[in-house]
């Protein structure tokens, strides 16, 4: 990962969000399948965003929590009535109190995966499983190779904020803190976007943007929106992402799932801070 700063220039706007990425959650369905959440199971939703997914969790019986950087998105999932809480994610406050850590797009926005990792371990009780969706390695490659070469040519510092890493970076990781990893895969999903990359850019790639002039940037985005045309976007001007997802479940052994869970000596897996 990149440093351990917070992302400072990446700003939730709940309305913009529900305009051009209510995709990101309706998609998330499946995880929730994956987590399967039972009535009276205590569950995080790390990354809740604007709590849209959160209200699965309740809707399935459980209590949930909800934590999330932004504190625009807690407002927006608060107003859903989610007990949702402005928590750092390397710092995760929770002791052994939840039967599941839920997480969906979320983990690649976050700096300092070792400590995320830790924190979840931690949070969870013995038996407690993990269950998350992310991007993966070459998630939005056409759209990053995009930015980064545009910047690039403006002489332009790029600021990447995302971690998408192999499934074999994320098991190692996994496995170094103690979970016994039952599944995790790498795939293709190719996502139909509400508007044009532009807008997807706005909404939710923003610190690529943050040295470039104001000025510069319609210029800029026009410019990336015609390159990535061609790759993007096909005969009707319907547009798509590139997503790669990495899915995965694991366990915090001791409970009475009877898989191991054991802590292994610390490792820092290629691409984790
Ligand atoms: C994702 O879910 O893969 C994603 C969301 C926002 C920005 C980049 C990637």
């Amino acid at each position: 990962m990149r440093g351990m700063k917070p992302i400072r220039t990446q700003h939730w706007n709940p309305q913009d969000y529900d305009r051009h990425a209510r995709f990101v959650s309706d998609l998330g369905g499946v995880v929730l399948d994956l987590l399967a959440p039972q009535p009276g199971e205590s569950i995080l939703d790390l990354g809740c965003g604007d709590g849209a997914l959160t209200e699965g969790l309740l809707a399935a019986g459980s209590r949930v929590i909800g934590v999330d950087a932004s504190e625009q998105m807690v407002s927006a999932a608060r107003a859903r009535g989610i007990d949702a809480r402005v928590v750092d994610a390397q710092s995760l406050p929770f002791e052994a109190q939840f039967d599941a850590v839920f997480s969906n797009a979320a983990l690649h926005w976050m700096p300092g995966q070792t400590r995320v990792v830790a924190g979840v371990w931690r949070a969870l009780r013995p038996g407690g499983r993990f269950v998350a969706e992310m991007g993966g390695a070459g998630n939005v490659a056409s759209i990053v190779q995009a930015l980064e070469s545009g910047l690039a040519a403006r002489g332009v510092r790029v600021v990447n904020p995302w971690f998408f890493p192999q499934p074999e970076t994320y098991r190692a990781l996994l496995e170094s803190q103690g979970f016994a990893v039952t599944d995790i895969a790498l795939f293709p999903r190719p996502t139909p976007l509400p508007g044009d990359v532009g807008d997807w850019i706005r909404t939710l790639a923003q610190p690529f943007l943050a040295d470039l002039p104001d000025a510069e940037r319609p210029a800029f985005l026009a410019e990336i929106i015609e390159r990535l045309r061609p790759v993007l976007s096909d005969a009707q001007g319907r547009w798509h992402a590139d997503y790669v997802r990495l899915r995965f479940r694991a366990t915090k052994g001791g409970g009475e799932s009877g898989e191991s869970g054991e802590r292994k000596a610390p490792a820092n897996p290629a691409g984790a801070s």
